[in-house]
């Protein structure tokens, strides 16, 4: 079996991974969490969202933590933006990256973002076009790429379809996110070959959510294809409030225990990846859901 080489780790846990806690998460903490996934050698870190704080609170305080951190050359701070508000402020912020977020399903992209997904493209033209012309990189979601909680199962064509729309658009990347984590590897590779017809497979990111204890596998599956971008979150932290029973993100640690074991570079260091997941967790006062990350610790109490 041929792997990639090397692997880029996009992690989205102060976005993803933060956006969906009961409790609101001080501005400082953010700051720090993001500042030691730095230190972890993580070189693409989406930093919030400028989404209607209405919608989403947890996510209202991004212009005062990418403020807050000191950012770092060669690192990335990519933020969602669903609209033209949503750009003014990422460009007022000094961003240089945003990500548009589109979905594979009608009914999630109208509870999600409030509009068609017709609609959404025709809002993510301009946005597209500006932040380009403003010398920003854009990136593209799709959600619900392998279930949507409303619609059930998804056609990969329509996947695709939007996929294809996006790269359309100027999007760099096009990151596939199986939102609510029900995707097994078969179906994820059937997805993955769907969409890698009408966007270069090196233009692909994967983004699992591990609800059902797949995402591990099915990454596996999509690195055996040729898919070199894995989105994740530190401590497995996350979920979308509009996707309800959908758990978080596939964990840092355990992404970069896979690809270190295949012999993936990453230049992302595992202990200080699991310290930043440490440092959440404390302030959350749970234990991080990466198997990883418990093992470590488990053997620092030991040794
Ligand atoms: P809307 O209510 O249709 O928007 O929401 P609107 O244009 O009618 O505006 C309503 C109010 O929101 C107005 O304020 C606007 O100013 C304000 P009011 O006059 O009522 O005081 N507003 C904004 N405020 C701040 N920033 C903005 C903004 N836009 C409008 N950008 C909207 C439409 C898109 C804004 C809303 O639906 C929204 O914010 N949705 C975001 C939902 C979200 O963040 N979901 C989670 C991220 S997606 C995800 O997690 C999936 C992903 O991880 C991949 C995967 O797992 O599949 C990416
Ligand atoms: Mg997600």
């Amino acid at each position: 079996m041929t792997y990639p080489r090397s692997v880029r780790m996009v992690e989205v846990g102060p976005r993803d991974g933060l956006q969906n806690e009961a409790t609101t998460v001080p501005t400082a903490i953010k700051v720090r969490l993001i500042e030691a996934l730095a230190d972890a050698g993580l070189t693409a870190i989406e930093a919030g969202a400028f989404v209607s704080p209405k919608w989403v609170p947890q996510m209202a305080d991004t212009a005062e933590v990418l403020a807050g951190i000191a950012r770092r050359p060669g690192v990335s701070y990519p933020v969602l933006v669903p609209n033209m508000k949503g750009f003014e402020a990422a460009a007022a912020a000094g961003c240089t990256e945003i990500a548009i977020f589109g979905a594979a399903s009608e009914t999630f992209s109208r509870k999600n973002i409030n509009c068609s997904i017709a609609e959404s493209l025709e809002r993510f033209a301009p946005v597209a076009a500006k932040a380009k012309a403003a010398g920003m990189r854009v990136r593209g979601y799709v959600s619900c790429v392998l279930g949507c909680p409303y619609e059930g199962a998804i056609a990969p064509e329509a996947v695709a379809d939007i996929s294809q729309k996006l790269l359309a658009l100027g999007c760099y990347e096009i990151s596939l996110g199986d939102t609510i984590g029900v995707g097994t590897p078969a179906v994820a590779v059937a997805m993955i070959e769907a969409a890698a017809k009408v966007v270069p497979r090196d233009r692909l990111a994967v983004h699992f959510h591990d609800t059902y204890g797949q995402a591990l596998a099915n990454i596996l599956a999509c690195l055996e294809r040729g898919i070199g971008v894995v989105d994740s979150s530190v401590a497995g932290l996350g979920g979308c409030p509009y996707a309800r029973g959908a758990s978080g993100n596939v964990a840092s640690e355990d992404v970069l225990y896979l690809l270190n074991g295949l012999g993936i570079s990453t230049k992302v260091n595992l202990d200080k990846l699991a310290d930043s997941g440490g440092l959440i967790c404390d302030y959350l006062r749970r234990s991080p859901a990466s198997k990883v990350a418990q093992a470590l610790q488990a053997r620092r109490r030991t040794s």
